[in-house]
Parts: structure tokens; C-alpha cells; sequence
């Protein structure tokens, strides 16, 4: 990182985090948890999403559009790059044009399963782009050249998440998990990366097709990814008090703050967010 990055992104900016849609929440949560005094803004791509199907190209010029969003609306200090698809065929391109840290998923996400895996077998899920990319094979075994990785595209997961058949007892998401998910058991990974920030939703149903396989929650990672790179460059805040979060999208607000109440774990005193519409297409 360089000195120039550091010195622009110094004081108490807010972090940004972006996502083709609903699915970066569950990282939101995830941050707000380990760093409960941070501000978050979160742009959220409902009018554009699925980026996972899509084209390298596309996903680039969606994600810069995203990136530039946040940073000159909001002027983050740092940003997250919840989503899987994008982290995985856009994070260079971010990277290189970006003026703040930026974190993506895949890395975060690769290092913890190579710390939990026992038997060096390790599953990776991921959108059809996201695993078309090779960026989670590429990432696992340079940290470990010998492990076993068997990955599986889940193209039905998303969709299943953002209509709410998530639960494990419901036979359309077991049955659609026992069919994406026969490769990974057969393979004897005891371990599993959800590489969609949708997956950890699906966690339960996930578990009941694979017992006893560890979860890897990118989000959860890139957290604490997150917080180690804030203290490597000072930029944590200084506030002692419950961080805001704004919330944006690029389509309708309203479906979007109900969901969002699921993902965020909020109970039904804590209301809905509110969440704002972009014209994403102006940046
Ligand atoms: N956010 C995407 C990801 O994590 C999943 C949804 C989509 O296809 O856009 O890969």
C-alpha cells in the first residue's frame, strides 16, 4: 500500500461495502459485530443483480461503477468487496484504479479453510462466474500446493436465497444442496468455502447435506481481514460510540429494507433501514 493511499484515507470516513445485491449484508453483519464503532455505507447492485452469470467484462465495468460510488459519494477510507463474483474476476482492476485499501473475499476466505481443513480436502460453492474465474482454486493452493479441492458453480442458490427458501427442512433447497453438493461429499472435503456472500444463509441446509464439514463465511473472514488491515494503517476510528450505516441501491428501496432486516439478524423492534436509491449508471 502506498504512503499516498494512507495519508488520503486518514480521519473517521465511513467503510464502504458493495455487492450485486442483498448478499453483502451478511458481511455488513459480520463487520458490525467485530467493529461495532465503524461507519458503513453499503451499495447494494438490485437493479443489476445477478452479477454471477454475467460476463468478466461486465462484472469489471459493474464493479468500477460501484467502486467509484462509494468513494466519491461517501469518501470511504476502505472498502470491502463483499461479493464473491466480483472479488474474484474484478479486485486487480479496483486495485490498481483505487486511491484506499480495498478487500476482497476470495484470499481471506482461502487462508481460513487452509487453517481449518484436516484432511487438506477442501470444497469450494461459488456462482458459475465466480468458479469459472479459478481464482479460489488459484488462492488455495498457492497457500498449500498439496491440498485437494474439489469446486462446484450453484447457479439455483441465489435465487433460492433472495425468494426465502432457506429453510433445511423445506425439500426445494435440500434437494436442489443434495444435487449441487454430491461432488464435495464424494470428494471427502471436511471443509466447505460458501464463496456467494448468499451461501451462509443457506448454511443450515448446506450442513444437513454435509454433517459435520466446516463452513467457511467469506464475510466473516473478510472482517477480520478488514480489521487487521485498519490497524495495520491506523485507520481505525477514534469514536466510542455505535457506528451509522447508510444503506444504497440501485433499484426499488423498500423490498430491499425488509430483506435486509433477515440478513442483518434485526429483530422486529429494530425496524426496517433505511436504504436510498442511486442512479448507479451516473458513476
Ligand atoms: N453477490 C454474488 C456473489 O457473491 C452473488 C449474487 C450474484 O450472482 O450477483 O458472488
Amino acid at each position: 500500500m502506498t504512503h499516498e493511499i494512507c495519508c488520503r484515507a486518514c480521519g473517521d470516513h465511513p467503510i464502504g461495502v458493495f455487492d450485486s445485491g442483498l448478499g453483502g449484508l451478511s458481511a455488513v453483519r459480520e463487520i458490525r459485530a467485530l467493529l461495532p464503532h465503524e461507519s458503513l455505507v453499503y451499495f447494494g447492485d438490485t437493479g443489476r443483480v445477478p452479477y454471477g452469470t454475467r460476463s468478466r467484462e461486465t462484472i469489471r465495468h459493474y464493479a468500477s461503477q460501484d467502486i467509484r460510488f462509494l468513494l466519491s459519494h461517501a469518501d470511504c477510507k476502505a472498502v470491502v468487496v463483499a461479493c464473491g463474483t466480483v472479488s474474484a474476476n474484478a479486485l486487480d482492476d479496483l486495485r490498481a484504479a483505487g486511491t484506499v485499501p480495498i478487500i476482497g473475499v476470495i484470499d481471506p476466505a482461502a487462508e481460513a479453510a487452509v487453517r481449518a481443513t484436516q484432511n487438506g480436502r477442501i470444497g469450494v460453492i461459488a456462482t458459475p462466474s465466480t468458479i469459472a474465474s479459478g481464482a479460489y482454486e488459484r488462492a488455495l493452493l498457492a497457500a498449500k500446493p498439496d491440498l485437494h479441492v474439489t469446486s462446484q458453480a450453484c447457479a439455483l442458490f441465489v435465487p433460492l436465497v433472495e425468494n426465502g427458501f432457506v429453510d433445511p427442512n423445506d425439500p426445494i433447497p435440500y434437494l436442489t444442496a443434495e444435487r449441487y453438493l454430491a461432488p464435495i461429499l464424494e470428494s471427502g472435503a471436511d471443509t466447505l468455502i460458501l464463496g456467494c456472500t448468499h451461501y451462509p444463509l443457506l448454511a443450515p441446509v448446506i450442513s444437513r447435506v454435509l454433517p459435520g464439514v466446516t463452513l467457511i463465511d467469506t464475510g466473516r473472514e473478510a472482517a477480520h481481514s478488514l480489521s487487521a488491515l485498519l490497524t495495520e494503517y491506523g485507520l481505525h476510528t477514534d469514536s466510542d460510540t455505535t457506528g451509522s450505516a447508510d444503506f444504497y441501491v440501485s433499484d426499488e428501496p423498500q423490498d430491499f429494507a425488509r430483506a435486509a432486516s433477515r440478513f442483518l439478524g434485526l429483530d422486529a423492534d429494530e425496524g426496517v433501514p433505511i436504504v436510498r436509491r442511486v442512479n448507479i449508471e451516473a458513476y
